[in-house]
């Protein structure tokens, strides 16, 4: 092997382990909780329709969940701090967007999205996904789970 050879393999590795760094993505999690009541209606419908789609969950005096969160950032470990996120941030962002408008509120008619919007967990999860994506760095991946009870839960990792 001729030196030229030698140097552009070395090089060549080099370029390698930069790549490999610079594409490592880890993911963080954060979890938190709320308590909240809603009623699943649809405006449209009759009470009829309602209570023959949604059922119980439709009860016109509302009824509460325990809501569990996941809140997911993914992303390259930040050389300096290495951390993805911090931490101490996400929470205080959790709080002041989620927690803080959503704990023992009625979903329905304490929280605006929901005047219009059925508070289904699908749209809860879009609803607070929504929220914390724009104080997220937009070069980190965002990705919600939320729980309505133990066994149904839904996650949200953005607009496809
Ligand atoms: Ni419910």
């Amino acid at each position: 092997m001729c030196f030229w050879e030698m140097y552009c393999g070395q090089q060549l590795i080099k370029k390698l382990i930069i790549k490999r760094e610079s594409t490592m993505k880890v993911t963080v999690h954060r979890k938190a909780h709320f308590n909240a009541a809603h009623r699943l209606f649809n405006s449209a419908w009759s009470d009829a329709k309602n209570a023959e789609v949604f059922g119980k969950c439709s009860n016109p005096n509302f009824h509460g969940h325990n809501y569990e969160l996941i809140v997911s950032v993914s992303g390259p470990i930040n050389p300096q701090t290495g951390y993805v996120i911090d931490m101490k941030l996400l929470k205080d962002l959790i709080k002041t967007e989620v927690e803080d408008k959503f704990d023992h509120k009625n979903l329905n008619v304490e929280v605006p999205p929901f005047h219009s919007l059925n508070p289904t967990a699908e749209n809860i999860s879009v609803v607070i996904w929504k929220q914390l994506r724009q104080h997220i760095d937009s070069k980190l991946d965002l990705s919600v789970t939320l729980y309505e009870t133990p066994r149904n839960f839904v996650t949200f990792a953005g607009e496809f």
